[in-house]
């Protein structure tokens, strides 16, 4: 190998106060992690001694604790976009230490080059080969890599992480739209299709050094399915199969994503067992454990996806298992698989979480109470906004049931009313196509709310001031601002709102 090894402090010691990073990966998965940790150190012992030490950073998607997690509680990053679902980042963020920009994920690439979010200084990425002409092939994510390696200015390193086996070389499809006006149509049209290469063409002339380090992915874990997640999944099934039934959905289904999580996982396990819904293809950003089972199953076809957001013990299992995997698993960079043309062109089934939905139909993905970020809005709008079919999913309630999940007004609005198909508690289901604003409220207030806030939701309507939608704007949001001052939404007194 032409290029020189450099230790990870080495290369974390190359980055300096008001650089900007910018990572491979998309979630944990295929993050690099071993000069980010680096430099968390270098920035504790650069505070230590009353010195300045902040970076931009820049990535795909949510990263793990040796890059969100120790940067943000050495007080290191300045800025960072796009998604994060670290508690440290999510403290530092809510308390004003840390600008985050919360961009759609299919929308980073292009704004790094359309110059939106400034230089990119250093591209950081993990590998699991290298060839001498400056190939390289990537590890569990496409993420913004190839952006970020092209635009690097002060150079490239690259983690050569072993614990990425390079059987997995071909599972990659790399490909750059050009900027516009050259932008050309990207041709995929169907989940599976290849368009670009296995490796990313890198300039070999930027490679400041290769890290070599055996690190796993620092893979999420997630809740385990409770009775509410398992409701959602079997009413979300049984919808989808009467849509097939009643010749909405063709025959042959269509290109499925869902979010990560416990709720996608029972969404995905309820129609994999129900065997009235044909095997199908999934078009997704994240791949967790549960569409591997199914793909073993032969109950999906084929997974495109930009990560593989698996348990390591899954991911070891795709790589001693590639043979089988090859063709039927894809991994894109997050522009490709999070694409607004190719999700309309395939006519997907979106599914996605909301932390709470009003009852007009609009949704809030990020933000309690209209204040505090919880994540950001990752892909959801990305595929939501273009989907078939887009379909919104929480429980009823939240915090025992002190939070109701639909509310008059969204606190926050990540995904508008003319975004939202459908609307899935644990209730009920909520088909908002074809409906009047004042027509969806009776849908989600009668299917989709708790027993405890019919009523109140009811009486807000009463009150609420005639129009296309109906509200009384004193009191839109009078039950988050019952919840933060009493602690229970239950408690709302609409009369004390009504001026
Ligand atoms: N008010 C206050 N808190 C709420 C809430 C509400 N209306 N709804 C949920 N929460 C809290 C839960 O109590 C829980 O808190 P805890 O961590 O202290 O237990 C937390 O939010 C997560 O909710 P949970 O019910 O466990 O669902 P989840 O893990 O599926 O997360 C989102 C839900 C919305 C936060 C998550 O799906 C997300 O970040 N979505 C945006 C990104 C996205 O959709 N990406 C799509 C493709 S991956």
């Amino acid at each position: 190998m032409p290029f020189t090894r450099i230790t990870a402090a080495e290369a974390a010691s190359l980055i300096k106060h008001g650089d900007n990073i910018a990572l491979s990966g998309f979630t944990p998965a295929g993050t690099a992690k071993a000069t980010t940790a680096e430099l968390a150190k270098i920035a504790h012992a650069e505070h230590e001694a009353g010195r300045p030490f902040q970076v931009g950073v820049f990535t795909g998607a949510s990263t793990g604790a040796s890059c969100d997690g120790c940067l943000a509680e050495e007080g290191a990053i300045r800025y960072r976009a796009p998604y994060t679902t670290n508690s440290n980042f999510r403290k530092k963020v809510n308390s004003g230490e840390i600008a985050y920009n919360d961009i759609h994920l299919s929308q980073m690439a292009q704004e790094l080059r359309y110059g939106f979010l400034g230089p990119v200084d250093w591209a950081i990425l993990e590998v699991c080969a290298i060839e001498p002409d400056g190939k390289v092939y990537l590890t569990a994510a496409g993420g913004i890599s190839p952006t970020a390696a092209r635009l690097a200015r002060k150079g490239i390193i690259l983690e050569l992480n072993a614990f990425h086996s390079p059987k997995s070389i071909g599972i990659h499809d790399v490909y750059e739209p050009k900027d516009p006006p050259l932008r050309e149509p990207i041709p995929i049209v169907h989940p599976n299709d290849r368009i670009g290469t296995p490796y990313l063409q890198l300039d070999p002339s930027k490679v400041v050094g290769v890290v070599e380090c055996n690190i796993p992915d620092e893979a999420r874990s997630f809740k385990d399915a409770d009775p509410v997640t398992d409701k959602i999944g079997e009413r979300v099934a049984e919808f989808l199969l009467s849509e097939v039934k009643r010749g909405i959905i063709p025959q042959s289904f269509l290109p499925f994503q869902s979010g990560v999580g416990s709720t996608a996982n029972a969404i995905l396990g309820a129609l994999g067992s129900n065997p009235e819904i044909p095997a199908f293809n999934v078009y997704t950003e994240v791949l967790q454990d549960a569409v591997v089972d199914l793909m073993r199953h032969g109950r999906v076809k084929s997974a495109s996806t930009c990560s593989l957001s698996v348990t390591n013990e899954y991911l070891q299992g795709i790589y001693d298992d590639i043979d089988f995997f090859k063709d039927k698993l894809v991994l894109r960079p997050s522009e490709i698989s999070n694409n607004p043309e190719v999700i309309r062109r395939l006519g997907l089934i979106a599914i996605n979480t909301a932390i709470e939905v009003d009852i007009y139909g609009h949704a809030n993905s990020t933000q309690i109470c209209g204040t505090k970020m919880m994540n950001g809005i990752g892909g959801s709008g990305d595929f939501e906004r273009n989907a078939f079919l887009s379909i919104f999913t929480c429980s009823s309630v939240a915090k025992g049931g002190m939070i109701s999940a639909i509310v008059p007004f969204c606190s926050h609005i990540d995904h508008t009313e003319h975004d939202v198909n459908i609307i899935v508690t644990e209730q009920g289901i909520a088909d908002l196509r074809g409906k009047s604003p004042i027509e969806r409220a009776h849908a989600i207030i009668e299917n989709c709310a708790h027993p405890d806030y019919k009523q109140l939701l009811w009486d807000y309507l009463k009150i609420a001031d005639k129009g296309q939608s109906c509200h009384k704007l004193s009191a839109a949001l009078a039950m988050h601002d019952t919840f933060l001052r009493e602690g229970d939404m239950r408690k709302t007194d609409w009369a004390a709102y009504v001026k």
